[in-house]
């Protein structure tokens, strides 16, 4: 393949990627925006075949086998609640596969000039605090370890001294350095990456998550320039930018600056309440209790979280909403940006059970509308409702913008146990006396409300 042609390619596959990002933005586009960007993946591996004429094709294809092997096996087995953490993971390897990369193009040490040998050090920087701060955020979300924010004393001058010791060492690379210089500078990066995860609560992670997804695409970028590759410069810039847009987008959801997020634990007090299941006294009712009360609402919002995930009870929720909105009742699905446990969860979620497009509301459209609800159904969430967010300083999702579904006439509960949510604090609103609670686990409940509702 001549070099013009390789150039072509690599435009289609560039312009295949952006494309595929557009398309990624609404949930109508995603699949075949995901197959667009399928496209342009499998024409760029194709044209380094081509025209690169890469050495060792038995190990690369053997890579190749293996590493689709275990992306297909792991992308059918992983459930939706463990999705952050096979992104996060997979935010590492990309890290670290440029970090390889770079230690090598120095290895070889084929007289290149200091602007290269800097990016190829920064390469390594960037791509092992990626490896080991996304491998920290699987064992954090895979509960391996605490979800606690980490410190110890003096843990911000120690990350300063790291990140300092990289940069000299850089330096000393760009100027000549020898490979057991880009060694070290790769061990002390991979502690780097490191301290930076240790301090950052569980319900703070997934941002981190989408940072180090930023960082993996600068690594792959960075590798770009390495090798003189610009569809891997054109790639990593767009999952680099995109990755930092949604970080900021994220970090805005939970009412926090990315500094503090990241930062915040080395300043002193945590980002993660105390996990204590309350004992005060809250009101509970059975299912033919709650299906008076749907049945014969005029309004009624549906406020899903993080448990309807895990009970998997989406089918059974748009049963029940089909039942009201058959009896006349107005339905509409509240969605919070957080809730669930990764960007655009509920949207996944609900669109896999064909709840209709439209009748998903974000938040600060639906806010304004909870205090016109006769009943606002919270099935399996907890923190995206809890008015400690606006009333209690100090707590730790205090700030967060949450659903106002304190405003409705009537609140109802579909939750297990009185267990706090994700950020580990007790919920106010449970003990509202507007609140009722029905206790079970999400899916059992709706269905047995379906079968409620239906009997009135
Ligand atoms: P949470 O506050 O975590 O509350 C989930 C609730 O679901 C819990 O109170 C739990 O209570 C209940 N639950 C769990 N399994 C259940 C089941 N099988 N049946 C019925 N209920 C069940 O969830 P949320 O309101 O969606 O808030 C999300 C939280 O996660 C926020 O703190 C957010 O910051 C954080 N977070 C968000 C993201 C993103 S980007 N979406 C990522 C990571 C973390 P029981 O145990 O009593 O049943």
């Amino acid at each position: 393949m001549t070099g013009s042609w390789t150039a072509l390619a690599y435009l289609v596959a560039a312009v295949c990627f952006i494309v595929a990002l557009k398309g990624l933005s609404s949930p109508r586009t995603a699949r075949p925006g995901n197959l667009v960007g399928v496209t342009g993946a499998t024409i760029a591996v194709l044209v380094v075949f081509l025209s690169e004429r890469p050495d060792n094709v038995p190990y690369i294809l053997a890579a190749l086998v293996v590493g689709g092997a275990v992306g297909a096996f792991s992308a059918r087995r992983v459930a939706m609640t463990a999705m952050p953490q096979m992104v996060g993971i997979f935010n590492g390897v990309g890290g670290g596969a440029g970090a390889l990369v770079a230690l090598l193009e120095l290895g070889r040490g084929d007289g290149a000039q200091w602007p290269g040998l800097a990016v190829a050090a920064f390469t390594v920087f960037i791509g092992a605090v990626t490896f080991s701060g996304s491998t920290l955020t699987f064992v954090k979300l895979q509960e391996l370890m605490t979800g606690r924010p980490l410190t110890f004393p003096g843990g911000r001058p120690v990350f300063i001294g790291v990140v300092a010791a990289n940069v000299a060492l850089g330096t000393w690379i760009t100027l000549g350095g020898a490979l057991w210089v880009a060694i070290v500078l790769a061990a002390l990066s991979l502690a780097a990456g490191l301290l930076l995860v240790l301090p950052v609560g569980g319900a703070d992670v997934p941002v981190v998550i989408a940072l180090l997804n930023a960082f993996s695409g600068i690594t792959v970028a960075a590798s770009g320039y390495v090798l003189g590759n610009s569809l891997l410069i054109v790639a990593g810039t767009l999952v680099g930018a995109s990755g930092m847009l949604l970080s900021r987008l994220m970090a805005k959801a939970m009412g926090r600056s990315l500094a503090n997020i990241m930062f915040g634990a080395f300043a002193g007090p945590s980002t993660l309440g105390a996990t204590t299941a309350t004992d005060r006294p809250v009101r509970s009712a059975g299912p033919e209790d709650i299906a008076i009360l749907l049945g014969y609402a005029r309004k009624v919002i549906v406020a899903p979280g993080y448990g309807l995930a895990v009970a998997q009870g989406q089918h059974a929720l748009r049963d029940l909403a089909e039942v009201l909105d058959g009896r006349g009742i107005e339905v509409a699905y509240a969605i919070h940006p957080v809730a669930g446990r990764m960007p655009g969860h509920m949207n996944v979620l609900l669109a896999e059970a064909d709840v209709p497009y439209d009748q998903l509301k974000e938040m600060d459209l639906v806010n304004p509308e909870f205090k016109t609800a006769d009943v606002t159904l919270v099935v399996g969430a907890n923190d995206v409702v809890n008015p400690a967010a606006r009333s209690a300083p100090g707590s730790p999702i205090y700030g967060m913008p949450i659903l106002a579904a304190d405003a409705s006439r009537s609140i109802v509960f579909l939750k297990r146990s009185l267990r706090p949510g994700f950020a580990g604090i007790d919920n106010e609103l449970l003990h509202d006396p507007k609140t009722t609670l029905l206790f079970g686990d999400a899916k059992d409940s709706l269905t047995k409300l379906v079968a409620a509702v239906k009997a009135l």
